[in-house]
């Protein structure tokens, strides 16, 4: 029984289904294609909304500081990412290098895993949605009753966040009948989210004022390392690309540029609308739904705001839509190797979309966006998202021991010390979040631990693996070549 725990699925399986997986997906994405499908769903909410409560609660002006931790965390995780989807080029991402380095019963977990984090992201984002759309219509007259704006407890009165509710079911129903976001459309978004931000670097620059900036620690370096484990939630959405492999030209050069091009440029808008944002107006007058739009509010840009407001609404609404489409792809993965009920990777016969996993998701989602605040939801996502980069980063040094004549197009720097720095980083980040959270996740993983014990072991497909090409080779493994 132990033996089934560990057993992983060999390289030559993986990189041989590629070829001949029916369900195979085309390729067709390149470097540049990657790197705005990067931003596209890199930008978000992170920026927009979670900025705002980090800096009042947590950070203060340091915040800029915790973009930078979080950022490095991430550019640590990012190079093994980069290594692993250029050598292990098929869709299930972390999953599927889990499965090949480190055994069954940690990729289950990992799955099980990214399955919370897009569900918990996709609830964080729908409710950040609604916070710049309540804000768009007050500024143009129309008041949204409190009732019906905002989760139970977060204001006096409120009782459903409808707004994310509809967006939720609006966008599955999309995603259902295979209106997918075509490049051009997701192209159109990021520009818009690019010139949203510019917009308001430009605009507020020029109302920065140094005092705002100090005390620059006002609550230690400790409350930095806190803002950071929440405005993480920000650089989430680089990962997902690696969910995008099998549908990539030559992935093993362009996965690397796409995954390390979006996060690079990613990182340097984040500072800096952070050190704008809290040069504009006290750290202590951002705990609203729609900060940036506010501060510009404050200092008089009422055009600005609205502008801003706009932007982001669109902008978040691509990310809403990479984050529902990417949930699919975990269940198809994972229901491909047996280790879930087969029926929720079923394709719809006319829209050939994985339409009842992409239901279950989205039903599951809208229910919680009505009703939790938007902080629970970007910690949960953040404390799984953290451990499956630990996962990551452990892989490539697991992989580079037990399979070092891979071909590997991208090699990442400095092993086993860069993966050991980002362990250490995310790590860190995980300790920083409250306690609430670590419980939340763990029964969430004890929840999952029971359907592999009871469904997923027994019907895995590697109760029925062949041996692999090493070893019908005598030993001598070709390794994989593009
Ligand atoms: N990084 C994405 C966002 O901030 C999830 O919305």
């Amino acid at each position: 029984m132990i033996r089934r725990f560990g057993r992983r699925k060999f390289i030559e399986h993986i990189l041989e289904e590629l070829d001949i997986e029916k369900h195979r997906l085309q390729r067709s994405l390149n470097a540049f294609d990657l790197t705005v499908l990067g931003i596209g769903a890199i930008i978000g909410v992170g920026i927009f909304v979670l900025t705002g409560a980090a800096a009042a609660n947590y950070a203060g002006p340091g915040i800029i500081l915790s973009f930078v931790i979080s950022g490095a965390a991430c550019a640590l995780t990012a190079l093994c990412y980069a290594e692993l989807a250029s050598s292990i080029p098929v869709a299930g991402s972390a999953y599927n290098y889990a499965y090949a380095t480190m055994g069954e019963m940690i990729a289950w977990i990992i799955g099980w895993d990214l399955i919370l984090e897009y569900i918990v992201a996709c609830i964080a984002v729908a409710i950040g949605w609604s916070g710049y759309l309540v804000n768009i219509l007050s500024a143009i007259g129309i008041q949204v009753p409190v009732w019906c704006s905002a989760a139970p407890g977060t204001v006096p009165g409120a009782v459903i966040n409808l707004p994310a509710v509809l967006i939720v079911l609006f966008l599955t129903a999309m995603l259902v009948i295979g209106i997918k976001e075509s490049a051009r459309f997701t192209g159109a978004m990021v520009f818009v989210k690019s010139i949203t931000i510019l917009v308001f670097i430009l605009v507020g620059i020029s109302h920065v004022n140094p005092a705002n900036w100090s005390p620059f620690f006002p609550f230690g370096l400790k409350g930095v390392v806190a803002g950071a484990a929440i405005v993480f939630f920000a650089y989430i959405g680089f990962d997902a690309l690696s969910t995008a492999a099998e549908e990539t030209k030559n992935p093993q050069r362009n996965m690397p540029i796409g995954i390390l091009c979006s996060l690079a440029i990613c990182t340097a808008l984040y500072i800096t609308v952070a050190a704008v944002l809290t040069g504009m107006v006290p750290h202590t007058r951002l705990n609203t739904p729609a900060p940036v739009a506010h501060a510009l509010t404050l200092t008089g840009f009422r055009w600005g705001s609205a502008l801003v407001s706009a932007g982001a609404v669109a902008g978040i609404t691509s990310v809403l839509t990479v984050m529902l489409m990417g949930q699919p792809r975990i269940f198809f993965s994972m229901a491909r190797d047996g280790l879930i009920w087969p029926w929720l990777s079923k394709v719809h016969p006319r829209f050939h979309t994985p339409y009842v996993s992409q239901i279950l998701t989205g039903v599951v989602v809208a229910g919680f966006a009505g009703f939790v605040d938007i902080g629970t939801a970007a910690e949960l996502c953040n404390i799984g998202t953290l451990f499956a980069f630990t996962i990551v980063c452990g892989g490539v040094v697991v992989l580079r021991r037990t399979h070092p004549e891979l071909h590997r197009a991208f090699r990442c720097p400095m092993v086993p010390w860069v993966p050991l720095l980002g362990i250490l980083l995310c790590g860190g980040l995980m300790l920083s979040l409250p306690k609430v959270t670590w419980f939340r996740f763990i029964g969430w993983l004890f929840a999952g631990l029971i359907i592999y014990f009871s469904y997923g072991m027994w019907n895995s497909r590697l109760n029925v693996q062949k041996p692999s090409t090493k070893e019908n080779n005598n030993g001598k493994n070709p390794g994989f070549k593009p």
